[in-house]
């Protein structure tokens, strides 16, 4: 893609979105082996600890809003009639379950109008939960789509901005945008003029302790770390371009989740983290939790249990995940969830 003119692609954003969707049905494009960090820790029982199963309450306040437990379903798709059906599908369960969605990159809404309207509309279907759009890094140093984006933001329809991180997503796509020059300025340019907060999203190869300083420098106080362990981003631009030997040593490219958790709350305390990338069960979410992210996140997963189930996959998917928490928190002796959140008295690291 030219970095001159973002619509000007070999492939359109529409198509490229299908093809992903359909990628992840026929491949598994998690890396064999590859953690996300997480396993390296162990809950501290409490026995004497008084309390009722029945009174435990994982709820917490995020962007202005109640949800039940603290996790998000992450950008999966959306602009294409497939990706669209989707997106409706993951807002009717999200609002069933009161938990955040993030809807896919916008450019591929921005590129075709009767799209917005779709995208407008999700807000109909989930009017009691954060909604929050989506944009790539890359393509955000485009004026007008900075413009087009804050614009998108202004009548209420959206509660944060996510923008995606994806240097090595785009180095791998035959069409990708290898030209990064001038990130910085347009996303803390962004900052300024947007009335929601804007939240900086890696997709599976994490966050290092410099991209968290150097993102709290442009104005950011939310991430989505979107840490190794779970979608390799590397091995699915990989396998779309046809490669499909078994391994590569991009697939593992970057930083585990638990790892860039970690780092980030050291670096910049005052980061609202969010931790995603390879949470594939109610015990990550958990650990994640528990290790100090105000929430976490989860993307193929739950597309998973789409495909396998439909909405009811995803329904079954997210209220095991929230009852396992509820488990933790009540064997840990935390009856809600700010006695979890941060709670260093819970976990041991288990090499210790
Ligand atoms: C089919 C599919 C499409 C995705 N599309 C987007 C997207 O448009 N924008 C984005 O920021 N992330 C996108 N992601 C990345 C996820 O939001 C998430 O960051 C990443 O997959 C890591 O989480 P996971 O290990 O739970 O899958 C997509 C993921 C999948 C599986």
């Amino acid at each position: 893609m030219s970095s001159g003119n973002i619509y000007d692609t070999t492939m359109g954003t529409k198509e490229r979105k299908d093809e992903h969707l359909a990628l992840f049905k026929q491949f598994d494009l998690t890396v064999s082996g590859s953690t996300n960090g997480f396993e390296e820790w162990e809950w501290i029982p409490a026995e004497t600890a008084e309390l009722r199963f029945d009174a435990i309450d994982p709820s917490l306040s995020f962007l202005g809003y109640t949800i039940s437990f603290p996790l998000m379903i992450a950008a999966l798709s959306g602009g294409s009639d497939e990706g669209n059906t989707l997106n409706e599908a993951l807002a009717e369960c999200a609002e069933i379950e009161r938990i955040p969605l993030g809807i896919g990159s916008v450019r591929s809404f921005l590129e075709n109008h009767t799209g917005l309207s779709v995208l407008q509309g999700l807000r109909n279907i989930a009017p009691h939960i954060p909604l929050i759009t989506n944009i790539g890094i890359a393509q955000l140093r485009d004026l007008h789509i900075r413009n087009e984006i804050v614009t998108l933001t202004l009548d209420g329809q959206f509660d944060a901005i996510a923008v995606h991180f994806n240097k090595i997503q785009e180095l791998i796509q035959p069409e990708g945008d290898t030209d990064f020059t001038g990130i910085m300025d347009a996303l803390s340019t962004l900052v300024e003029k947007s009335d929601i907060p804007i939240i900086a999203k890696q997709v599976g190869h994490g966050f290092s302790g410099n991209d968290i300083r150097q993102l709290w420098q442009a104005g950011i106080r939310y991430v989505d770390l979107g840490g190794r362990g779970g979608t390799s981003w590397a091995r699915a631009e990989r396998f779309r371009k046809g490669d499909h030997i078994e391994k590569d040593p991009f697939d593992v490219w970057g930083l585990t989740t638990a790892h860039c958790l970690k780092t980030a709350l050291e670096q910049c305390p005052g980061m609202l983290c969010i931790a995603g990338g390879g949470i594939h069960s109610g015990h990550d979410v958990a650990k994640g939790i528990a290790l100090g992210a105000r929430l976490c996140s989860t993307a193929n997963t739950i597309y998973q249990a789409y495909l396998k189930n439909g909405k009811e996959g995803i329904l079954k998917t997210l209220r095991n995940m929230r009852t396992i928490l509820k488990q933790i928190m009540f064997l840990t002796g935390c009856p809600t969830y700010t006695t979890f959140h941060n709670n260093p008295t819970i976990l041991r690291q288990s090499r210790d």
